[in-house]
């Protein structure tokens, strides 16, 4: 507890800023998701237009919801936890607001270019060298405006959401870097550094760490902080968070050739990768298990609590994302699941109900301390939320399981005499009711941020300076 801190201690500025527009940019890269979801059920809305076609707005749907909106929402939160776990204000105000501009500049950038094609067609590191290196010098002014807040700190020790917070950064910075290295020709095209198998592994490396890290670390950071406050519970475990914290981030890093199983790439590192990918289950399920049995002894809040179920929500849809990654990444079973839509639903479980559930339920919890009210505007309306976020993702996951089996296992039949028995347009003709349900999860989830761009702006508009100077206040007091 502290009491010497004044009311303006904390640089909220920063933090709402990010807040704000980690609902922004959830609304454009999920409706983008809903767009192009929709476009695999009618092709026509390609408009035979090159800008608008699927191939250069998946990857602007990729990085609005990973790196606009996820980031965004790890940006606003780690701020926030720093802060307030620290007791002390962010070393550096105009660094913090570097970071908050420096990021939206590297957004818009990607959503003028990648329609345009502009690609180093790297899956999630598509963004041509100005951009990358902009998007370096910001990352590195984060560490600095992170990690210097960390030594300036008024406690003891170190909250644990802050070690995970601290990897996130460091590792990410270190993947960018390295599968960034490349050779520019032009202002809008550069060339890999790295060739043949290397560059396979490097941009694996990278892609599966991207997860591991950007979408998997800096999140349970946000969820070592935001559960047990909403839960007003201790942590259940410190000693399990340490250990499942160094098991996590020494394993993942071995785990990427699993997005490489029967290419070029040699099968001792296939083999090595699916290993590691089956021990991960042990530490990330550390992590979920610490984060449910938080709520030992307030499981009834969840009848009342739409925030709380947000977040153990998110935690549910980890564990069996993380459960299925490891099945996925054994050899015989990828040999099925791999080019299918099993892929696709396994990564919106992780990235609907995991990355998307637990950003949208620390937001709700931030949102009225932010802005100084005493809750939401509605609580109808979070409620409404749940419900749309939760349906949407159940109905994307299993309808991509249904397609994702039934494409595999049509691809892999075999008539007597060795020909195939179905031809691709077969497959994909029978694809076409899981799109169909694919594009109205999607719409579900997408309308459930709609609902809160609305909740949130009622909340805002309504605060006023006093209520959120006391509001402040009770926070800098309450902080521990
Ligand atoms: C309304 C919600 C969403 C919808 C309707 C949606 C839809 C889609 C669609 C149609 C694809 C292309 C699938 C294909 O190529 O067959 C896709 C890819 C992808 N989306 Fe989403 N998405 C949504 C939300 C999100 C969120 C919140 C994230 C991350 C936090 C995300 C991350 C991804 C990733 C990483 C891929 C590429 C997957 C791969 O290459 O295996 N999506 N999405
Ligand atoms: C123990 C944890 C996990 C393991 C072992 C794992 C394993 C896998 C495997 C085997 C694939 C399929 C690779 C392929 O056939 O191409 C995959 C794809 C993917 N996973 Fe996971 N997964 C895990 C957790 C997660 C989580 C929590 C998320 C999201 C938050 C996630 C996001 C993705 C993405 C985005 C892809 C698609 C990559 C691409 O091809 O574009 N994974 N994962």
């Amino acid at each position: 507890m502290s009491t010497a801190i004044s009311p303006t201690a904390y640089n909220y500025k920063v933090v709402r800023q990010f807040a704000i527009m980690t609902v922004v940019w959830g609304i454009l890269g999920m409706g983008l998701g809903v767009f192009i979801a929709s476009q695999l059920v009618w092709p026509e809305l390609n408009f035979g237009l090159p800008w608008t076609s699927f191939g250069r707005l998946r990857p602007l749907h990729t990085n609005l919801v990973i790196f606009a909106f996820g980031g965004c929402a790890l940006f606003a939160t780690s701020y926030y936890v720093v802060q307030r776990t620290c007791q002390t204000r962010l070393i550096s105000d105009s660094l913090a607001a570097f970071t908050f501009w420096g990021w939206q500049a590297v957004i818009v950038g990607a959503i003028i270019t990648l329609p345009l094609g502009y690609t180093t067609t790297k899956e999630y590191a598509e963004l041509e060298w100005p951009l990358a290196i902009l998007l370096a010098i910001v990352w590195v002014t984060y560490g600095l405006v992170f990690f210097g807040t960390i030594t300036k700190r008024n406690t003891k020790h170190i909250y644990v959401g802050n070690w995970f917070y601290g990897a996130f950064i460091v590792v990410t910075a270190m993947l960018h870097i390295v599968n960034h290295a490349s050779l520019p020709v032009s202002f809008f095209k550069s060339y890999s550094a790295y060739s043949g198998a290397t560059d396979a592994m490097i941009q694996w490396w990278y892609g599966h760490n991207a997860v591991g890290f950007f979408l998997t670390t800096g999140f349970l950071g946000m969820m070592y902080y935001f559960v047990p406050k909403q839960a007003e519970r201790p942590i259940y475990s410190y000693r399990l968070s340490i250990v499942h914290f160094w098991a996590l981030i020494t394993l993942y890093i071995w785990a990427g050739p699993h997005h490489l199983h029967y290419t070029a790439l040699p099968d001792w590192a296939q083999s090595l990768g699916m290993a590691m990918s089956i021990i991960l289950l042990a530490p990330s399920w550390g992590g979920m298990i610490n984060g449910m049995m938080t709520l030992s002894g307030a499981w009834h809040k969840l009848r009342t609590d739409p925030i709380l179920r947000f977040l153990v929500v998110s935690l549910a849809f980890y564990g069996m994302s993380t459960f299925e990654g490891p099945m996925m990444a054994i050899k015989t079973v990828n040999s099925l699941s791999h080019y299918t839509d099993w892929t696709i639903g396994h990564v919106h479980a992780g990235a609907l109900g995991w990355v998307a559930m637990i950003s949208i339920g620390a937001i709700y919890h931030m949102i009225p301390k932010l802005f100084g009210r005493a809750q939401m505007h509605s609580v109808g309306l979070i409620n409404a939320h749940f419900w749309l976020a939760t349906i949407g993702t159940v109905l994307y996951i299993a309808s991509m399981w249904v397609n994702g089996i039934t494409q595999g296992l049509m691809w892999r039949a075999i008539n007597d005499d060795g020909t195939l028995t179905y031809s691709f347009v077969e497959a994909l003709q029978a694809s076409h009711p899981g799109f169909i349900v694919r594009a109205l999860g999607g719409a579900f989830f997408a309308s459930g941020m709609l609902f809160m761009a609305y909740n949130v702006w009622r909340t805002v508009r309504a605060s006023n300076p006093v209520e959120a100077k006391a509001a402040e206040q009770i926070a800098v007091v309450g902080a521990h």
